[in-house]
Parts: C-alpha cells; sequence; structure tokens
C-alpha cells in the first residue's frame, strides 16, 4: 500500500511536470492546475488517500505529498506569470505607433472675404477712435427714411427697392437709421461706426438681395468737410494702399448738405480708363457729407451749435475692387472654389 502510494505521487509528479513544460497556453496551464490540483484532481485524490495509509507511514507520506503539492502549485503560478507578462510584452511589440508617420489633414476653415473686409475697415476707423455701434435690421420707416429726411412722397425712396412687412415696417435699406438711433440717445461729441447687413429688392452681377455696409458719423461743435476728407483720406489709404488718388464728386443725399461721393482711382487700369471704371479712370466707393440741419432739429440738436459730417459704404463693393471680382453674387453662392482663395 505504501509502495504503491509512493509509485502513484512519483507518478502523478513527473507526469505533471512533463505536461507542465509542454503547455504554451493560459488554458492549457489552468487545464493542468485542475487536473492536478482541483477539487477532483489526481494529486487532490492521492492527498486524500494518506488518511488510509497505514499509521506508520502515513506522516512521511503526506509530507511528501505535500511537498509535491507545493512543487506544483509554485510552479504553475510562476509558468502563469512568465506567460502573462510575454503576452503583454508581445501585444507592446505589436501596437508600436510610428509617430513619424505623417497625421490625417483636416479641412481648415476660413474667414468669409466679406467678413475679412469688414473687419479691416471696423480695424481702419477704430484706430482713429470711432466706436462701433449696431442698430436693428427690422426697422420703423420713421428710422430707414422720416428721420433721415427722406418723407414719404421722396422720389429718393424709389431708389432703396425697399422689403416692407407693413406700412411702418421694413428692413433697413441702409446703416443710416443707426445714426438717428444714437443720436437720439447721446449728446455729442459723437464718433461711431455703424457696419451691418441691409436689404433691397434687387438682384444682379453688382446686387444682391442682401449686402454689407458702413455707416460712419461724427458730430461735435466745429466740426466741418476738412475733417470729413481727412478721416476718408485715411481710410483709402489704409484699404486700397498709401498711394491711391481719390476725389470729392459733389452729390445729393437727402440726409447731407453739402453732399460729395467719393471715387477712387481706378484700382484696375491705374486711372487710364477700361471697362471697370467706364472709361473714367475712377470708381465711386462711398457717400458722405455734412450731417443736414434738418435731420439734427429732428434729433433734437441745435445746428446752429453743432454740425458734423456722415458717410456710408458698402462692403462687397469694396470686396470686389480690392480682390478684382466682376459679380457681387459670387459671395453668396458658397462654392468653395471661390471662398477657398481668400
Ligand atoms: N445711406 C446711403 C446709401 O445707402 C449711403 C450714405 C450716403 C450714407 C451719404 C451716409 C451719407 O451717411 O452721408 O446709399
Amino acid at each position: 500500500m505504501e509502495d504503491s502510494f509512493q509509485a502513484a505521487l512519483q507518478s502523478v509528479h513527473e507526469s505533471t511536470l512533463t505536461k507542465l513544460a509542454q503547455a504554451v497556453t493560459e488554458e492549457e496551464l489552468n487545464r493542468l492546475k485542475i487536473e492536478t490540483l482541483g477539487r477532483k484532481g489526481k494529486l487532490t485524490l492521492l492527498l486524500r488517500r494518506v488518511r488510509e495509509l497505514p499509521p506508520e507511514g502515513r506522516r512521511q507520506a503526506g509530507e511528501q505529498a505535500n511537498t509535491v503539492k507545493q512543487e506544483l502549485e509554485a510552479k504553475i503560478e510562476e509558468l502563469l506569470i512568465h506567460l502573462h507578462d510575454e503576452g503583454k510584452r508581445q501585444a507592446l511589440a505589436q501596437e508600436q505607433l510610428d509617430i513619424t508617420l505623417p497625421g490625417t489633414p483636416l479641412p481648415r476653415g476660413r474667414v468669409h472675404p466679406i467678413t475679412q473686409v469688414m473687419a479691416r475697415v471696423v480695424d481702419i476707423f477704430t484706430r482713429m477712435g470711432f466706436q462701433v455701434e449696431e442698430g436693428p435690421q427690422v426697422e420703423l420707416d420713421y428710422y430707414n427714411f422720416e428721420a433721415l429726411n427722406i418723407p414719404h412722397d421722396h422720389p429718393a425712396r424709389d431708389m432703396h427697392d425697399t422689403f416692407y412687412f407693413s406700412d411702418e415696417v421694413l428692413l433697413r435699406t441702409h446703416t443710416s437709421p443707426v445714426q438717428i438711433r444714437v443720436m437720439e440717445n447721446r449728446h455729442p461729441p459723437i464718433q461711431i461706426i455703424a457696419p451691418g447687413a441691409v436689404y433691397r429688392r434687387d438682384s444682379d452681377i453688382s446686387h444682391t438681395p442682401m449686402f454689407h455696409q458702413v455707416e460712419g458719423l461724427m458730430v461735435d461743435e466745429g466740426i466741418s468737410f476738412a475733417h470729413l476728407k481727412g478721416v476718408l483720406t485715411f481710410f483709402v489709404h489704409e484699404i486700397f494702399g498709401q498711394g491711391t488718388p481719390l476725389r470729392f464728386r459733389p452729390s445729393f443725399f437727402p440726409f447731407t448738405e453739402p453732399s460729395a461721393e467719393v471715387d477712387i482711382g481706378c484700382v484696375i487700369c491705374k486711372g487710364e480708363g477700361c471697362r471697370v471704371c467706364k472709361g473714367s479712370g475712377w470708381l465711386e466707393i462711398l457717400g458722405a457729407g455734412m450731417v443736414d440741419p434738418e435731420v439734427f432739429r429732428i434729433v433734437g440738436y441745435d445746428p446752429e451749435e453743432i454740425t458734423g459730417f456722415a458717410f456710408g459704404m458698402g462692403i462687397e463693393r469694396i470686396a470686389m475692387l480690392k480682390y478684382g471680382i466682376n459679380d457681387i453674387r459670387l459671395f453668396f453662392t458658397n462654392d468653395l472654389r471661390f471662398l477657398r482663395q481668400f
């Protein structure tokens, strides 16, 4: 009995060691562990047989079996840990990342050309001390026309091709109503610009139903046409280049007196005369003038005490001249091939 126990123990011991030496996967090791040391494992069953042995050899047999058990347990544990580490090492080796590979490019967005030109214009005037003001795009007839000295029957209304919501409510056709809103609420000195979208019922190669303007207004005691010329000359030289010639041509607006239109030397032909400037060598870029005393009276200022100038320009027109674009609609059809050039 004792001898057969020894033989069985030795057999389990050796066969297990042999199998362990051949095991390559975690599953194999775990299976071996259960086969040998599990609840019905070969070694476990053998250990249970110890108490059936004759008393003389029982103790020694028990000790031997336990030593084998501990040895096998330790061996399996060691192999499992080794396998686990090895697996990790291989995974890391395979997952190596080549950080020198070129990345996936993300498409880069751009600022819309009109937004760019608008920002440029606003920057030039704010550097001269003008403050930025805004007004509503849905405007009252009173601010868009009446208070700007354009009564109901005035022929100037025809030029504006207005979108009306009702007799009194409309989409503003220019940024000039912001002048009135600012003067109604403040005392001079006033030095503001009002950038924003305006609307007219018009659509062709040089008109879109929505476009952008920047209005300017400077009011105080002693403001003269010379100040207007100084401010606009600085502006033109900043936006179109230092050498750009400009001229003030007499004109008419109901809210300014005297009124002028400002032309710059044609940016295409440099004054020679071409198709763009219709042979004149000049391009109109904005309207301006001295604020009409009637407008001052309407907002409650005394025209005997204060004077002021105003101007208004279209941003799309300036962008077209600056970039040599001949169709205003290109700005709003969102063709990326066009927009990506700016
Ligand atoms: N509001 C005018 C327009 O849209 C432009 C303009 C002209 C504005 C003369 C002014 C000005 O402030 O003084 O056609």
